[in-house]
Formats: C-alpha cells, structure tokens, sequence
C-alpha cells in the first residue's frame, strides 16, 4: 500500500479510534497491510531451515544476541555463537574510537574467522556487524560525514536521499561491516528532544517520501539477489514506534498518544519501508502508553510482523530490553515472546546468554519463538549473500579506503549541504562579494566536530578536534577558499575584533554536539553560554558592517535577537563535513550573480518564542530564495516567554552558580552542621571551611573551598530534595564531570559519591587521582556514573549528583559540575566495573 492511500488526516476516523485504548493495547485490522518482498529465493530458504535443523540450541540462542565489540573477543563469539557485533558509539577497534580503517577491517575479518573456524559441533554461521553510520559512516576517520537528517528534510530531494544511501553504503563496506543502524525515520514532534536532529522533518508524509529512497540507496532494490554483491549493506528503520512523540520531548520517554495518530503519523515511514524491503528494524527505548515498545507484543508481531508484513529481523536497542517491566539487562524473555529476534546486550550479553539459555531448556522460551527468531536472523544472513561472501577483506570494496571520503562522495556531501541551507532574512546583503574583505566570526567557524554533531566519530561527537577530519572543510576554510579564488580576502576572528575594517562579516553560531539524552533541552532556546556571539553581530553592526549570521543547529530555536542583529540570517543545521557547501550559497559569481539559489525549506516550524507550544514565527516550508529579492525585516519581539535560563539537564554547576533547583552544601561527611550556599565570603563546619569566589574562565567563575581536618571531616555536596533519574545516562556511558583546581593537596583520602533519596547509595568511591592532580591547574576529572551504580548506588533515585568527602584538609576550586562524556575529561577515575 503506497504512503498516499492512508488517511492523514484524522477525516473520517470512527470516534472510538481518537479516544486512546490504556496500556498499549493494539488494534492491527486498523493498520494497513503492506506487502513486504520476497526476499529470499525458495534455495535461500531451504538453506535457513536445513541450518536450523542442524543448529545446536547453544548455537541458536548465540544468533541471537549481538554483543558490542568493545566488550567482546574474536574468542568468544566462537565461544558463545554469537550472531553479531556491533560498535557503539564510543567503541572501535583496541579500545580507540578513532583507531586507522585498515584497523576495522583486520577486526572485522577476526569476528568473520572466529564464526566461521569455530569447532561448535552445528554448522558454521558468518557473523554480521553493525554501525550507527547515521550519517556517512560516521565512526571512521576520513569518511564522508553527510548533513545529519534534519537538514536533508530541509532540502526536498528524494533522488539526493538515495544517492547518499549508496555512497554510505559504499564507504561501510570499506572496512567490512555489513549492516547499519540507520536510517532514523522518526517523526520528532517536540524540538526539545536531544535526538530531534536525527529526523528528516514533523511531518510523517516528508519523513515518508525518503524512507524507502534511502533503505534502496543503502540495500539496493528489494530482491533475492544478494545485497553484499553489490555496493550496499543492510539498512536498518528505527526506532520503532513513535520515539519522536515522548511527553515533553523526553528521550526514552512514553508516547502518550492515540493508536490513531501512532498509526498514522509515526507508522508513516514504515510503509515505504517495508515496500522496499528494508532488513531489519530496531525497536525504540521509549513506551507507547506507559509500556516499554520493546515488550509490547502487540506492535512488534501483531502489526509490524504480521500486518505490515516485515520478514526481516528486529533488534531491540542498547540494553533497552533491560527497561522492560519485569526484565533486567541480563534476563528478558518478554522481549522475545513479544517478537524481538536479536537483543543488542552490548555489555551484558554473557549473562543474557547464560539465561535465554536456561529458559530455552525450561521452556518459558518457547523453541517455536527461539526458531522463528533465528530464522529471521539467517535470512537477512541469507539475503545479504554472507554464506557465500567470505573474508570481509576479500570482498568488494574491501580496503579500497579511496573510497572513504571519496571525492564523489564529498560532491554529494556538498550538494546536499548547498540544498539544506534554509534563508530566513536577507535585507540585501546576500550574495557577498568574494572579492571583498570578509570578516569570519563566531565560535562555530572552524570546528569540523560541531558542524557533524553528535554520532561522529564519538558517540556525543565531542572531544575531537580539526585533525580528526582529515580532507574535511569547515565553514571557515570553505568562504576562505571561495573569497581568495575570487581575489578577496578573509581573515578568522571568533570574537569579530578584526585587523583590518571588513566589507562584511559572517558570524557562525549556535549549538555545540550531542546525542540522545545529553541533547535534551528545557526549552527552545541556546544555552547562555552559546549566545555571545550575538553580542558580536550588535557589535559588528553598530560599527557599520553588515552581517550574515550562519546558525549550526539540530533544531529551530528562538534566536529572535540574533534574526534582529543580522542582516541576513541563513541556517545551516548540521552540515557535515563538506562545509564548502556554505560559501557555494552565500557568495556571487564573477558576474554578480550567485551561482546557486537557496532551495532549502523549513522540515518544521521555526518557533517565535522559547515554548515548545507557543507560537510559530515562520512554518514548515518556509525558506527565502535569492529570487524573492533582499526583503524588509520588522524587529521581532525579544522575550523567550519561558523562565528557565536554557541551561539544560545535567549541568549542575556552572561559572560558580548552582542550576535550580539545585544547591551547594557544605557539611560534615554524615550531613550535620550544614551550611547551604548562597553567598561568598563564607565560613562552614564551625569554622573549619572558608569559601570564597575565584575566577574560572569569567571573574568569580568558580568557587574555593578551604577546609581543614577536624571531627566529623568535610562534605561539600550539590543536591536538591526531589530525586533525578540517572539509571538512562548510566546505561549510556555518561560521566560526572568535575572541573576543578587543587589548591591545597588532600591530607587524607578524598571520596566522591552520590545521595540516592531515602535509599542507599552504596559505597563512597575513593578517588586516589584527586591527590595527584597538578596544584594549580584546572582539570576536569570524569567519574563514570557506572562506577557509582556498581558501587551500589541507586540511580533511580539520586538527590545529590555530587559529593566529595574527605577526612582530612584539603583546598580546591570548583567552576563546573555536569554531566558528560568521557572525551570531553582530562582524567577519568579508574572503578571496578566490568
Ligand atoms: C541508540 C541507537 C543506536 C544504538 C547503537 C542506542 O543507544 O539509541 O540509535 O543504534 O545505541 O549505538
Ligand atoms: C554507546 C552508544 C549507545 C549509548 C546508549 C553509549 O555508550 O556508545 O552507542 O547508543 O551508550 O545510551
């Protein structure tokens, strides 16, 4: 059934569809049936069911699970069967992130030897290994990275979709791996959601007119052909369902929706999908009516199985199945009852192993379910040709690493760049000049890292820097090139203090990298910390030189003061790694006129204020050409009509001031003699702790704590009475961050721990780095919060995010508490966990 033939709007739907059922009770007669390809040839089948009658059931329960390969040995996949790799975001090759392709190519071949060579006593299977490439194959140095999708949907161009699919799926096959995690096919209904950026757009109908252009692109046409034969991998839909309709835009929230508009906004992009066969589909993190998706039965066989026909296999996400009422991360039959056929246990798989097991043998796994599931994993094996494929290394495109970052690749890239931008003012200013003296300002200008975003490279897309892009082009670099080709010249200020009196300047802005959770924002607006280069635009204009304002974003914020400022006000999104693509709009040819036009067009609404739910300064669609001519701009009102500063979710202390509602305590270690911060100069501990202001990065940017030994030691803690949830950022590999200066070296061991509500917190985490740190000198100390959940804590219920305790004296500052990712530490604490 093609996308046009379901009802978008709610015209004509019965009353009792619009009032939602509870708990995630489905209705599949409602759901379209779709007729999914065949996709295996009847030889192909015969080959599953004859492997699955030889398998032994260790075998079995082996294909399915998939273990993360920064917590798994060529051995053990032997050992334990197991059906496929995967690297997470902060995984390669050795422990390194940014480990050389030839490095994923000879690790790829390891897992493909050790599934193959492996004296099990059943048949061999080939392992498979998937990437999040989300954008490019966006883990590995050198590749293409592409515009992250929320700026493809600006750019209205199917056809660009699938090309990029294919030059994607190219550059994976480079270093071996046969199956991406992608592409995320949500339809984000609320901004403030830290993935938002991974959506083409809001609306389901855009969303769905490039799903099955880019499940073509990566897999090629839905067939019995094997896929590794030509350049393509597997593709992957996610996240299945409605990850983009959690309350509030809260990551792993609940969608509380209708099945109606389930079905009809968030199901959208699956039916091209399955029309074009797409192989697998990975199950969201998120609830549809308070029930985790991934144990919801009713949506994962009852529809997307059964109705819309999918004979591929599902995969649940990173120890999502953990989630589930009733599972843990090392025991959950209900995902696979509820028709999930592959678990992502990254971490955890051995003891998952070791229970699908035993329940297999006790029958609450039923073998029918067991063989089902691994039928549908050897047939996406079967369909991809793998049985026949050999060595990663000795397949097509294998260790042609031209072919990463290949210079088709980057024309692409670049295009879809240039068809992304979206104009939102032009008083005549655009196009410049390139013969003129251009000013480049902002501290977005020449940072590779933030104009990709989060999934590049690391998993948050920080700790990187320039070098890490070999071949790429920053935005400076591109008007760089653009304006000395044309005889101009352009000189890079971050501040705008320039040498010599520009023409015209250009100041980049807006939001630095994130993923998933992290990215989770209060309101629509930047963080403060990311608006002083507004100030530089009001600067810039009052000593009369017009501005363009280029804004790096994964979503519409309200920025009305910026829009105000400048004189032209283009949004780039998140360009990528061709940041060429930027100058190719802005700048004239030699005969005055611009070589392209802006065709990019708002995938959402832009916001007038910082309320999710306020009202729209320009709609969906909206987007100035050069054709329209320079327009008038009537300054737009300046009031974000939201209290909140912006700052976000996990910063806990900045430049020296608590975020609400939390508050820095000094204390003894079991909490009396209590002194709650609001001024400096101030004495605690009966004397024993004197705190004052210091300066950090902006004067008394930090505060200095000097504390002496005495009965009862010293606490100095952040908390607040109303317990957090931490449990989803300590499944991610977040840290706390501490940025910190050791004034005084500690006299007795220094601690840090958590307060987990009215329940214990577990042990205190001794942190020996504390005594080593340069005196002096700023660092910032990371602890995974990992460490303090295997120290018992109870993540679920935290009150106090920081505390650091000692028996004895100690002087330090402190400038920032938050939380984050470990490329962004200097130090990161050592703990016992596995
Ligand atoms: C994300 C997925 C991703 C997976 C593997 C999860 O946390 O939600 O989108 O594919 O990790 O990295
Ligand atoms: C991994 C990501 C994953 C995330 C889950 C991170 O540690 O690197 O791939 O998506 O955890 O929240």
């Amino acid at each position: 059934m093609a996308i046009s033939a379901l009802p978008l709007s709610g015209a004509g739907m019965a009353q009792d569809q619009l009032s939602p059922p509870a708990n995630g009770q489905v209705h599949p007669d409602q759901w379209p049936r779709v007729a999914y390809p065949r996709i295996v040839a009847p030889e192909g089948e015969a080959r599953v069911q004859d492997l699955l009658s030889q398998m032994t059931v260790e075998q079995k329960v082996g294909q399915i699970i998939q273990a993360d390969i920064g917590s798994v040995t060529p051995e053990e996949v032997c050992e334990y069967h197991l059906g496929s790799v995967l690297n997470g975001g902060n995984s390669g090759p050795g422990g390194n992130d940014l480990a050389p392709a030839p490095e994923w190519l000879a690790l790829a071949d390891a897992f493909y030897t050790a599934s193959m060579e492996c004296p099990s006593g059943g048949p061999a299977i080939p392992i498979m290994w998937g990437t999040d490439a989300v954008h490019g194959h966006s883990n590995i140095v050198g590749a293409t990275i592409f515009p992250h999708n929320v700026g493809l949907g600006a750019a209205r161009d199917p056809d660009l979709i699938e090309r990029i699919g294919r030059a994607t799926a190219i550059e994976i096959r480079v270093t071996g791996q046969e199956w991406t995690f992608a592409p995320t096919v949500t339809v984000p209904q609320d901004y403030r959601w830290g993935r938002a950026y991974e959506g083409y757009s809001s609306d389901p109908a855009l969303v769905a007119s490039y799903v099955g252009r880019m499940v073509r692109g990566l897999q090629g046409p839905a067939s019995t052909a094997p896929i590794l034969a030509g350049p393509h991998v597997a593709a992957s839909t996610k996240h299945f369902l409605a990850d983009g309709a959690t309350v509030d835009g809260k990551d792993q929230g609940d969608a509380a929706i209708s099945e109606l508009e389930l079905r009809l906004v968030h199901g959208a992009p699956y039916i091209p999908a399955m029309e074009n066969g797409v192989a697998t589909v990975m199950t969201s993190f998120s609830s549809w009516q308070g029930v985790k998706i991934s144990g919801n039965k009713g949506l994962v066989t009852d529809i997307l199985k059964d109705r819309l026909g999918f004979g591929g296999l599902v995969i649940t996400d990173w120890n999502a199945h953990g989630q589930i009422a009733g599972c843990s991360n090392s025991s959950c039959p209900i995902a696979i009852d509820a028709g999930l056929d592959m678990l992502m246990a990254p971490d955890t798989w051995r003891d998952l192993y070791a229970s699908t097991l035993a329940e297999v043998k006790a029958g609450t796994i039923s073998m029918a379910r067991l063989d089902d599931a691994v039928a549908r994993v050897l047939r996406v094996k079967q369909r991809l040709g793998l049985f026949e494929a050999g060595k990663p290394s000795t397949r097509p495109l294998s260790g042609d690493y031209d072919l990463l970052g290949a210079p088709e690749h980057r024309a692409v890239a670049r295009e879809a760049v240039r068809k992304s931008l979206v104009l939102l003012k032009n008083t005549g200013v655009l196009p410049l000049k390139p013969s003129a003296r251009i000013l480049v300002a902002g501290d977005g200008a020449d940072d590779i890292a933030r104009q990709s975003g989060g999934w590049t490279l690391s998993w948050q897309g920080t700790g990187l820097d320039n070098s890490d892009f070999p071949g790429a082009t920053s935005l400076w670099r591109g008007i760089e090139r653009a304006v000395s080709a044309a005889g101009g010249s352009a000189e890079l200020a971050p501040d705008g203090a320039f040498e010599r009196r520009p023409d015209a300047a250009i100041v980049v802005f807006g939001e630095t990298p994130y993923a998933e959770f992290q990215g989770d924002i209060p309101s629509l607006q930047l963080r403060p910390e990311l608006r002083w280069p507004i100030e530089t635009m009001r600067k810039l204009k009052e000593a009369g030189i017009p501005v363009v304002a280029v804004m790096i974003t994964g979503r519409p914020l309200y920025v009305n003061e910026a829009l105000n400022e400048a004189d032209a006000f283009v949004t780039a999104w998140l360009p990528g790694s061709e940041g060429g693509g930027v100058a190719d709009l802005l700048f004239a040819g030699a005969d005055g006129n611009p070589a392209y036009d802006f065709q990019g067009r708002l995938p959402t609404a832009w916001p007038a204020t910082a309320r999710h739910d306020g009202p729209t300064l320009f709609p969906f669609g909206y987007g100035l050409t050069y054709a329209d001519g320079a327009q008038s701009w009537e300054t737009l009102p300046q009031d974000s009509q939201v209290a909140d500063d912006g700052r976000g979710n996990g910063v806990y202390f900045d430049k020296g001031s608590v975020a609400a509602p939390w508050s820095l305590v000094v204390s003894q270690i079991d909490g009396s003699d209590s002194l709650r911060l609001t001024t400096v100069p101030a004495t605690g501990l009966s004397g024993r702790a004197t705190i004052t202001a210091a300066d950090h990065g902006v004067q008394e940017g930090a505060r200095q704590f000097a504390i002496e030994a005495g009965p009862g030691g010293g606490a100095v803690e952040i908390g607040n009475d109303n317990p957090t949830d931490l449990s989803r950022e300590t499944n991610g590999d977040v840290l706390l961050l501490t940025t910190l200066r050791i004034d005084a070296p500690p006299t007795a061991p220094v601690s840090m721990s958590l307060r987990c509500g009215a329940s214990d917190c577990g042990r205190p985490l001794p942190i020996p780095a504390l005594a080593t740190l340069d005196r002096g000198q700023w660092r910032i100390l990371g602890v995974p919060l990992k460490c303090f959940a295997a120290a018992g804590a109870d993540m679920t219920q935290i009150t106090a995010p920081f505390r650091l305790t000692t028996e004895g004296a100690i002087g330090f500052s402190l400038s920032r508490v938050a939380l984050g990712s470990a490329g962004e530490a200097d130090v990161v604490a050592q703990c016992p966990v596995r």
